[in-house]
């Protein structure tokens, strides 16, 4: 019986092979900024009202203008055919479903037409890298606004890519080749091993569709790795403008000073994220630095953040400090990887109802009613002796 995403995370676990489930689960380095992204929600504790009516209660909102059931976004994460076959696609459906963004990444395995045609009514987000040959990203771009994508992410935390030491470890490697390390992970996880061995070989397939080449995953891995572009900067916000009249939001934002340019430079919002704590080893948790950023554009922009979001209530607290909305990454993957759209489906119903059991317990009926008033820092407490005056 599963009741937490903890409880799809260790199914997930059971199910992947060791290569599988740390590629999906780890940090960079010794892990340190994805613990802190899960720890520093723990430090913000709600202060709840009492006696209001909360007979009716909603968490609907809106993202540019689009109707959302709750402030959450499935979030673009790559290669998640090595979780489930069309795990893209099942993701997108289950997402469909709870009626959220689903948020596909440049480094899919399924090919961004086909989502599309998986989740038809579907709000879908396209997730940008841009590498050096800048066609690519052009040609990405097309496709998705061609198939109705409303919205870009852009992601800029990854100039290079973060040093994960388990994936070192495991001999991750794309293709996957078969050491007598993977066979030996493979004979104790035969479920997914078979089930991987009868849906081929995974291939980064937008990518090689847009290079217009056949699918080959060593080399436009390798070109995902080694070949993004370094020169990237704020100015190129007009270029990406240029090929996508829809909303633009720059992903990856942790100071005040950066989501103050990506404003300046008309970007329509920001994710606020350390990408999973998958990159820099060492960072502060997005939702220790949201509020100082909020207080810096909120007004003027969509302010989202990402990391460490494992609860609904997790999700009312960040909307409690100002954002407009979560990503959930590994929430969403490791119910995909425990039991395929059943598993998706159930870790986002379950995460909405435990953000509707909140709002309730919170006195508020509806996300307008959420607000700082209703949150503070457990540190606050210790440090200044808040208590006494709360
Ligand atoms: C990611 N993330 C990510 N982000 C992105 O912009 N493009 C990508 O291709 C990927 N790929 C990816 C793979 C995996 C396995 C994970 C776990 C994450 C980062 C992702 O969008 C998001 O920022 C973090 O996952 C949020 O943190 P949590 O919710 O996983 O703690």
């Amino acid at each position: 019986m599963v009741s937490s995403v903890a409880d799809y995370r260790l199914a997930a676990r059971r199910r992947l092979s060791r290569l599988a489930f740390d590629y999906l689960d780890g940090g960079a380095e010794d892990g340190d900024a994805l613990k802190r992204n899960t720890d520093a929600y723990k430090q913000w504790l709600f202060k709840p009202r009492v006696l209001k009516d909360v007979s009716i209660c909603s968490a609907a909102t809106q993202f540019f203008g689009r109707e959302a059931a709750a402030p959450m976004i499935v979030g673009p994460t790559g290669l998640n055919g090595l979780f489930w076959p069309r795990a893209d696609e099942l993701l997108a459906q289950a997402a469909s479903r709870a009626g959220l963004p689903f948020a596909l990444s440049t480094a899919s395995t399924s090919l961004l037409e086909d989502v599309r045609a998986a989740a038809p009514q579907g709000d879908l987000w396209m997730q940008l890298y841009v590498q050096q040959d800048r066609g690519i990203a052009e040609d990405i771009m097309r496709r998705a606004s061609a198939a109705g994508y409303s919205t870009l992410l852009l992601t800029v935390d990854v100039p290079v890519h973060g040093k994960r030491d388990h994936d070192t470890r495991n001999g991750f490697k794309l293709p996957l080749r078969l050491t007598p390390k993977l066979i030996a992970d493979c004979m104790m996880h035969p479920h997914w091993s078979m089930q991987m061995a009868r849906s081929g070989s995974l291939q980064l397939k937008n990518i090689a569709k847009s290079v217009g080449e056949r699918a080959d995953l060593s080399r436009h891995s390798a070109m995902l790795s080694r070949q993004m572009d370094l020169n990237l900067g704020w100015t190129d916000l007009d270029w990406v403008r240029a090929h996508w009249t829809g909303k633009v939001i720059v992903k990856g934002v942790m100071s005040a000073d950066d989501a103050t340019l990506a404003l300046k430079h008309g970007a329509d919002g920001i994710v606020v994220s350390n990408h999973g704590g998958r990159q820099l080893g060492s960072t502060f948790a997005p939702v220790e630095v949201l509020p100082g950023i909020v207080d810096a554009v909120g007004s003027d922009m969509t302010v989202l953040v990402d990391g460490g979001v494992r609860r609904g209530s997790d999700a009312l607290k960040a909307v409690a400090l100002g954002a407009s909305g979560v990503l959930l990454g590994r929430a969403p993957l490791y119910g995909v990887a425990a039991n395929g759209l059943a598993g998706a489906a159930g870790v986002l119903a379950l995460m909405m109802d435990e953000m509707l059991i909140a709002m309730r317990l919170l006195g508020c009926q509806t996300l307008a009613d959420l607000g700082p008033a209703f949150i503070g820092n457990a540190n606050d407490v210790v440090n200044h002796g808040l208590h006494c005056r709360t």
